[in-house]
């Protein structure tokens, strides 16, 4: 089988950690019998050096023609890079957002997961721990105050900035769907994480997903708030299976959420539409200050690839065999310098994606 897969390696280590997860795709491919035709485009600041903007509307339409995307990590240093000289809606983050918002990606997946060989690097105590957590963080993406009618302006010498959050009842219900939907095929647990005790966007939130709730009587549904859960997260991240949130509490929870997992470089994501197609990236930036030293993790980029093959793809078994080679490279005692402890070797970005791909 042959697939058209639009590549965005962006800004900062995206490229790096993008050409391991080539790698690592085209070795699955060779295995088990299927090509990946990749197609370059630019976004971010990639794409401002080029085009003056941070997303073309050829950029789009050709992510769109593909059967998925997998992108690095776009943007700079906000106080050195001329790209942050630039009004907002022309910056590198502005490209992330529309295209999620063009190609409708409204469910962020992002797994939270703590590696057994990982446990030295998490920094909770070991008895919170225990044995291990295993979360999946459903993020609206493409709702909420990110997208919201905002503006800034100035009235009698005094400046004022307005910022909208707002949600219809069916950008709800088909987000909950998709944490529903995903929780049956796990423990059967959803933690529907709101504001609801203040905000009229979370009372509603609260409501359609009881409805949906109702259709899934084998799931437990439980609703938290948000500053509850951000506390929960590192008191008892045992506790939970599936996170169900909206965009921004989501953002907020998932830095989170993967820094109790021991290093942000670990953490995959995906953003789905409706359909099969969805853009695959790792949750991390695009850590500028390491760029080009070939010290950044690729493990991120290359779990997302992974997914990419179960979701889009339908190629299970090669996403088993990836994550498998990942596990393997950990137990293995290789590590990238995030998340160095003591006895392991310490590896840069292409020999992990050689040691990976080896695996595979
Ligand atoms: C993320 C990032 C983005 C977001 C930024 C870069 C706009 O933090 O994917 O979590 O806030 O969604
Ligand atoms: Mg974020």
């Amino acid at each position: 089988m042959n697939y058209k897969i639009a590549v965005i390696p962006g800004d900062g280590i995206g490229p790096e950690i993008v050409n391991e997860a080539v790698k690592v795709l085209d070795k699955a491919g060779e295995k088990f019998g299927f090509q990946l035709n990749y197609t370059k485009l630019l976004m971010g600041g990639a794409s401002i050096d080029v085009h003056g903007i941070p997303l073309t509307e050829e950029t789009i339409a050709e992510a769109r023609d593909s059967d998925a995307v997998l992108m690095g990590s776009i943007g700079g240093d906000a106080k050195t890079s001329p790209w942050y000289q630039l009004e907002p809606s022309k910056r590198p983050e502005a490209g992330l957002l529309k295209i999620r918002k063009s190609l409708n990606l409204f469910a962020n997946l992002r797994p939270a997961y703590l590696y057994e060989e990982l446990k030295a690097a998490c920094p909770l105590r070991e008895d919170i721990i225990g044995g291990g957590f295993d979360m999946m963080i459903m993020r609206e993406l493409t709702g909420g105050l990110y997208f919201g009618e905002r503006h800034t302006t100035e009235e009698n010498g005094v400046k004022k900035a307005v910022d909208t959050l707002s949600y219809d009842e069916n950008e709800i219900r088909r987000i909950a769907k998709r944490g529903f939907d995903i929780a049956m095929k796990r423990r059967k647990k959803v933690t529907s994480v709101d504001k609801a005790n203040v905000l009229d966007s979370s009372r509603l939130w609260r409501a359609v997903v009881e409805e949906v709730a109702a259709e899934y009587p084998e799931v437990t549904l439980e609703h938290m708030l948000v500053d509850n859960c951000a506390m929960q997260l590192v008191r008892d991240p045992k506790q939970f299976d599936v996170i169900l949130t909206e965009n921004m509490f989501g953002d907020i929870l998932s830095d989170e959420a993967s820094m109790v997992t021991g290093s942000i470089g670990m953490l995959s994501s995906a953003s789905l539409n409706e359909t099969k197609f969805g853009l695959y990236e790792p949750s991390h930036g695009s850590a500028p200050d390491i760029a080009g030293k070939d010290i950044a993790n690729p493990i991120a980029t290359i779990l997302s690839a992974a997914m990419m093959l179960r979701f889009s793809l339908d190629l299970d078994e090669a996403a088993d065999a990836i994550e498998s080679a990942v596990k393997q490279v950990l137990k293995d005692g290789y590590r990238t310098g995030d998340i160095m402890s003591e006895g392991c070797e310490l590896v840069g970005c292409t020999r992990m994606g050689d040691l990976i791909a080896e695996r595979v």
